[in-house]
């Protein structure tokens, strides 16, 4: 696969700027015992800087293997992965890991934040494993934390934040590296509408100001409708929803 190829149209968006994220054909199973369970089956996407893709589908499609593949914590059987114009499908594990902390924010849908460490200390753990040096960090960490809204929390431990608090430290610990690429499992999940819909809203705000992209699984119609896109996936094919 060369550059050229992330230029063709494809069915799940007709825009034909250089993606960000390319997915070409990929395919990936897993084994149960005997049988060989087929997952995404020739998947092909692209996904390009500022836009926000809602990926939906019935539990078990394979919405959290597809965000594991595209950040490189799965490697798919076959297919092209190409983020950033950088093929990930034929990196080895300690190099999808090194990308994977280089390029990608991730937010949980059960946060994950760190209960030993502070706020602040959360939020600066990605700028410490990417050498960002101490002087820098704290200004940095400043910074995102009033971006989201929690400038006087940083001393606090997130046991003690409400959950919309709490994510909204994990959205800034997943923007603190300033990666082009942002995955999203169902981070409104664990939250009530109204506090769902002010962390979206956030997260839009963000990604649109900040020019990056950011692919979100969900089950939730009111965040789909803020997404650019909305694919679904089902039995293993990816395509845009409402599609028949
Ligand atoms: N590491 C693994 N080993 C074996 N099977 C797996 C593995 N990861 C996922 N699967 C299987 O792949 C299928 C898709 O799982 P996945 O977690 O991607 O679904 P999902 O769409 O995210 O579902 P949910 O909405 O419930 O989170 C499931 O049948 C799951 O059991
Ligand atoms: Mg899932």
């Amino acid at each position: 696969m060369d550059n050229r190829q992330t230029q063709i149209t494809d069915p799940t968006t007709h825009a034909t700027r250089e993606a960000l994220v390319v997915l070409e054909a990929v395919s990936k199973s897993f084994r149960e015992g005997e049988k060989t369970r087929m997952v995404l089956d020739r998947v092909t996407a692209r996904i390009h800087a500022g836009e926000i893709v809602a990926l939906v589908g019935r539990s078990g499609s394979g919405k959290s293997t597809l965000l594991n593949l595209i950040c490189g914590i799965e490697a798919p059987d076959q297919g092209g992965i190409l983020v950033e114009g950088r093929r990930l499908d034929t990196l080895g594990e300690r190099d999808r890991t090194l990308y994977r902390r280089a390029r990608v924010g991730f937010i949980y849908q059960f946060f994950n934040l760190i209960p030993t460490l502070t706020v602040a200390e959360n939020v600066a753990l990605p700028l410490e494993l990417n050498g960002v040096p101490a002087g820098e960090r704290v200004g940095r960490v400043m910074a995102l934390l009033q971006a989201v809204d929690l400038a006087d929390r940083g001393d606090a431990f997130p046991d003690r934040l409400s959950g919309g608090e709490q994510q909204r430290v994990a959205i800034a610990r997943a923007l603190a590296h300033e990666p082009p690429l942002l995955l999203a499992d169902e981070p409104t999940g664990n939250l009530d509408a109204e506090t769902g819909a002010r962390v979206m809203a956030l997260l839009h705000g963000l990604v649109r100001e900040q020019g990056r992209a950011l692919v979100l699984v969900t089950h939730s119609p009111e965040v789909s409708a803020m997404a650019d896109h909305v694919w679904e996936l089902m039995d293993g094919r990816l395509r845009p929803w409402g599609a028949s």
